[in-house]
């Protein structure tokens, strides 16, 4: 099966199979061809290049591109998309002056959420999140991250984790599975959060890795959540289970929890509002990707990640969704790349890399997803007629997407 691409105004992010992710002043620049032919061949990207060099070729499908840019799909690399309905209420509670702290302490937040999901079945979690699944496939995203976290004992954990399993049977795009139980100190653990670590450690894990059920783990370091030693104590029982670590640190205050991700050589380190000119430093000579999440910064009016700081101190950085219903309750790559933009002040280019190539190497999905590649997955967003390309981030809130390719296949 064969599908041909003519007249691409733009094919973005050419890159090489061994560039596998940019950092500091390279995440300036976006590779592309102007008027440009992509063949698809089965679910992977065969050819591309000018379309004066186009071979003679009859394809099965052929699309028309003049006037459109083609790009990678979106990856997401950081999301908590399997939940019980939702927490409008607390979104309304923060608008009559509530902060998230305080909705948290009261019972509310990543506790609220953990006594819906623990009373719903696991076909009604997945038939819900299967929903959002399919919406942010429509807005682009190609491969997507989620974690567990609202189970917080271990039959809900499991629970969640199997729901993801049956999304990566069922669902057209990649997805990768982080277990993240210590996401919230549950009540019955308040008085000794280390007994919880224990029950973590002893109970959930062997049976999380027995089942094979997530490629990561993850931990909420912070303040009122979970200290450095307990982070370092479950990121070392991870690695006995071949679980990469990817760390929740810095939301809203600097612990020291960063200093532990990168002593162990996290995958990736998640939010960093709060940074300090120390934790910037630490950062510098790692293989760990920083991962910001603007629209969770937007959602709550929280300060956003130093993101310039960061690029410019010569780090890479990946942008995800934090798609949740406490935070971030959308999983619109197109606005989070937008919201990079305007408020963080990456150019159009830094973010379209932090959304594709670099948030790929987040979840371990670099050598197939994230760069238009020879032999990467056909993954790819047809815009709509626009004029540049940034005209993405710049029309905020316009559907600009025509069509987008998964595996090959036009999804929709
Ligand atoms: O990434 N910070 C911790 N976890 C989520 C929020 C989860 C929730 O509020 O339900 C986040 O923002
Ligand atoms: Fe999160």
């Amino acid at each position: 099966m064969t599908t041909l691409i003519i007249n691409i105004k733009e094919l973005l992010q050419i890159r090489t199979a061994t560039e596998t992710k940019v950092c500091g002043e390279a995440m300036r620049i976006l590779p592309r061809i102007k008027d440009a032919f992509l063949l698809i061949k089965d679910d992977l990207i065969a050819d591309f290049g000018p379309m004066n060099s186009l071979p003679k070729l009859v394809a099965n499908h052929t699309i028309d591109a003049k006037g459109k840019l083609v790009l990678p799909a979106w990856c997401d690399s950081h999301t908590h998309l399997v939940y019980a309905d939702d927490r409008a209420a607390e979104f309304v509670d923060r608008i009559n002056g509530l902060s998230y702290e305080e909705i948290a302490m009261k019972g509310g937040g990543i506790l609220n959420s953990a006594k819906k999901l623990q009373k719903t079945s696991e076909d009604e979690l997945f038939a819900q999140a299967r929903k959002r699944i399919d919406e942010i496939m429509a807005l682009g995203t190609g491969a997507v991250e989620i974690k567990s976290g609202y189970g917080l004992n271990t039959e809900s954990e499991l629970k969640m984790l199997r729901v993801i399993k049956r999304l990566q049977e069922s669902a057209p795009i990649t997805i990768k599975a982080t277990f993240l139980g210590a996401h919230a100190i549950p009540l019955q653990f308040k008085n000794n959060p280390d007994a919880y670590i224990d029950e973590i450690i002893d109970n959930m894990l062997p049976r999380i890795a027995d089942e094979k059920l997530a490629n990561f783990i993850d931990v909420f370091c912070e303040t009122g959540y979970f200290n450095p030693a307990q982070t370092e104590r479950l990121i070392i029982a991870g690695q006995k289970f071949g679980l990469k670590a990817k760390i929740h640190v810095n939301q809203f205050t600097s612990i020291g929890g960063l200093q532990i991700c990168l002593k162990h050589q996290a995958l990736s380190v998640d939010h960093l509002e709060v940074l300090t000119e120390k934790d910037l430093c630490d950062l510098k000579n790692n293989e760990t990707m920083p991962i910001a999440l603007p629209t969770c910064s937007y959602f709550l009016s929280i300060p956003y990640t130093p993101a310039r700081k960061l690029i410019n101190a010569g780090l890479p950085l990946a942008l995800a969704s934090d798609f949740n219903p406490g935070s971030s309750p959308s999983g619109n790559m197109n606005f989070v790349v937008s919201t990079a933009c305007i408020k963080m002040k990456l150019t159009p280019e830094e973010a379209i890399n932090a959304a594709t190539l670099n948030a790929a190497y987040a979840i371990n999905l670099e050598q197939t997803h994230g760069s238009v590649t020879k032999g990467k997955k056909a993954n790819l967003i047809i815009t709509k007629q626009i004029p540049s390309l940034n005209y993405i981030p710049y029309a905020f809130g316009s559907n600009l997407i025509d069509t987008v390719i998964i595996n090959g296949k036009t999804n929709g």
